[in-house]
């Protein structure tokens, strides 16, 4: 696991990869407060080690949790700024959901809101799949940074 960054000036837009998901049925918006319980319960089935990090994505105003959706269910999540101030993650999409474009969506969604909340570059934490966010976002690693701020962590039983 090591940590990315990522240059927030050059991305890529935001607006095609969007239609690109809604023309598949799904969406990919911020998550609203009223669906903090769903979001969290969804998480908790399949990676109850992330629930802490995604609660934290709604203790902010306007939220840092995006959702995918599909049919009125989620079925993907990603935050930012939850572990760390200019770092984005985690995020995770439903096994059966995946290669339809809504991890980019929702990794796109933070990014674009990051820069419009000033930062300039982003961290993208503790990865994970290097080649995907090398190829979507032009990711690169930063020497030495494992664990890098995941250090000292409680021993915690969640899988
Ligand atoms: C990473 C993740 C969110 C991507 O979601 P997704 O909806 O499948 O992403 P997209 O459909 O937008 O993009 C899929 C592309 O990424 C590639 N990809 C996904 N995981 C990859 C990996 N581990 N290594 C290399 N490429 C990967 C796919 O091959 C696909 O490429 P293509 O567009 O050329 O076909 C999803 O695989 C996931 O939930 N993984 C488990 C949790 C995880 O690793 N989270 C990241 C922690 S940093």
């Amino acid at each position: 696991m090591t940590d990315m960054l990522v240059k927030l000036y050059d991305l890529p837009p935001l607006d095609a990869c969007l239609e690109n998901i809604t023309s598949k049925g799904c969406t990919v918006r911020r998550a609203m407060a009223y669906e903090k319980t769903a979001v969290l319960d969804w998480l908790g089935s399949i990676a109850p080690h992330w629930v802490d990090e995604c609660a934290a994505g709604f203790s902010h105003a306007p939220h840092k949790c995006f959702i995918a959706t599909e049919n009125g269910a989620v079925v993907g999540f990603a935050v930012y700024d939850v572990v760390i101030k200019n770092m984005f993650g985690p995020t995770l999409v439903d096994d059966r959901m995946r290669g339809k474009g809504l991890g980019t969506g929702l990794m796109l969604s933070c990014m674009h809101s990051m820069r419009n909340d000033g930062y300039g570059y982003a961290i993208i934490g503790g990865v994970g799949p290097k080649e995907y966010y090398a190829k979507t976002v032009g990711a690169v690693e930063i020497a030495g940074s494992t664990p890098g701020v995941y250090i000292d962590r409680l021993n915690q039983k969640k899988s």
